[in-house]
């Protein structure tokens, strides 16, 4: 299997996965969530596989988002279908798969890339990390699970607060809220993953593989929210108040919205 948008290692018991796009600062595009979704399958079924750490090339992103160039263009159908696809295919896979799975948090973690690291087990913070969903910023909103699990991790109101300002918090305030584990000096993030999996590999791995599952179904509630949030994200591939928030971004200008 080889990849063009990833870098996966095998270490002795565990295994690595670099999001690989720096100059798009890791942006998730299709070609990308395939390849994630290919390289987590084929890890999880690695017997040798105790757990996985993810995290983005360079030092500045972890994943900046859903590449809005791909879906700037897109129709309320394409809308959704992005959202229903990249949901089953990669967030709610990763987040059911039997293999513990680490987010390493080494810089921007935004829209899509903050989905992806909830989507993951738990996550560590290097001390360069911002996070947020900026996705009312570009006239649409998060449509990766992110309406659902960021209130799971910090509550209801900080969840509201932080989608409605679409504003960024750094690693300590993440912290603080409970959506990192851990926030350590970026150079320290991969060994303190490892030392964290290094604890874990000496535990049954079946017995884990049922923890995760009893822990996934104490949310499963959240079913109709995920299907409502696929429905809004397609709803507002329809209005102009996305065409202007995506073309602004484009164009590098701030965006002037027409409104309700
Ligand atoms: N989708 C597509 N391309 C993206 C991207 C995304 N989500 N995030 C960054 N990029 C691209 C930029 O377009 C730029 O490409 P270019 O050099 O070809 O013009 C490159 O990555 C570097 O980003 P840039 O914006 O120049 O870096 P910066 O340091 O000035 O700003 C961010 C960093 C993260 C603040 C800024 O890139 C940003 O706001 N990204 C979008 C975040 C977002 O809204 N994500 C949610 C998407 S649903």
């Amino acid at each position: 299997m080889s990849f063009q948008n990833i870098l996966l290692e095998k270490k002795e018991n565990f295994a690595l996965i670099t999001i690989n796009r720096p100059e798009k600062l890791n942006a998730l595009n299709k070609d990308t969530i395939q390849e994630l979704h290919d390289a987590f399958k084929k890890l999880d079924r690695n017997s040798a596989i105790k757990a996985i750490i993810l995290t983005g090339s360079g030092e500045k992103a972890f994943v900046a988002g859903a590449d809005i160039a791909e879906f700037a263009h897109f129709s309320v159908k394409e809308g959704s279908k992005l959202a229903r696809k990249g949901q089953k295919q990669l967030f709610d896979f990763i987040e059911n798969l039997k293999t513990p799975v680490i987010a390493a948090i080494n810089g921007f973690a935004l829209g899509g890339g903050l989905e992806l690291a909830m989507a993951c087990h738990f996550r560590i913070a290097g001390n360069n990390a911002k996070m947020g969903l900026p996705e009312v910023s570009l006239g649409v909103i998060p449509g990766y699970g992110g309406t659902q699990r960021l209130p799971q991790l910090v509550g209801k109101g900080r969840a509201m607060e932080l989608i409605m300002t679409a504003q960024m918090i750094n690693a300590e305030q993440a912290l603080a809220f409970g959506l990192v584990n851990y926030v350590v000096p970026l150079e320290e993030l991969l060994p303190q993953c490892e030392k964290i999996v290094s604890k874990i590999i000496n535990n049954s791995p079946v017995a884990i593989g049922h923890a995760i599952k009893a822990i996934n179904a104490g949310f499963k509630s959240n079913e109709k929210g995920y299907a409502a949030e696929i429905e809004a994200f397609g709803t507002c591939f329809g209005t102009a108040d996305f065409k202007e928030g995506t073309t602004a971004f484009l164009e590098k200008r701030a965006a002037v919205f027409p409104g309700k």
